[in-house]
């Protein structure tokens, strides 16, 4: 059965908890649940990982190759930030859709700014926990036309 890896950064673990009136109550546990159960929906396994930490991330990324078809990625903060985690998906050529819960382009100019736009399929932002959902249906939509 076709994998895919829904991969959460930093500070999603708080979700539920940080600025819920921008991120919403949806717990992390809550968007995992959503997105596995959607997963099944739709006839493929999910499974999902997050870590506070770019390096894990990284390593997520590599061990990705081999083992799912692509990942859905909230990087959070490191978005705007890393080239490693850009580097990874590159060097690991996963397709990847970069999705965020807040629609970062409405919010401060450093959100604007994207590491992961230019070597990820597409990007979803603004839906909230929804987009979890948006994302693997697009990953999947892309991974059907290939
Ligand atoms: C986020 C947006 C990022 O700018 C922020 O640093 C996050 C969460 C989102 O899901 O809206 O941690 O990725």
């Amino acid at each position: 059965m076709t994998s895919i890896l829904v991969l959460n950064g930093p500070n999603l673990n708080l979700l539920g908890t940080r600025q819920p009136e921008i991120y919403g109550h949806t717990t992390l546990a809550d968007v995992e649940a959503m997105s596995v159960e959607h997963g099944k929906a739709r006839g493929v396994d999910v499974v999902c990982a997050q870590s506070n930490h770019e390096g894990a991330l990284v390593t997520h990324i590599q061990d990705a190759r081999g083992t799912h078809a692509g990942i859905v990625l909230n990087a959070g903060a490191y978005t705007h930030t890393s080239i490693a985690m850009m580097d990874a998906i590159k060097g690991a050529e996963m397709p990847t859709v970069e999705l965020h819960l807040s629609n970062v382009h409405a919010r401060e100019e450093f959100r604007h700014r994207s590491f992961i736009a230019p070597v990820a399929i597409g990007v979803i932002a603004g839906f909230g926990a929804n987009g979890y959902k948006l994302a693997i249906d697009a990953l999947l939509g892309y991974l059907e036309t290939r």
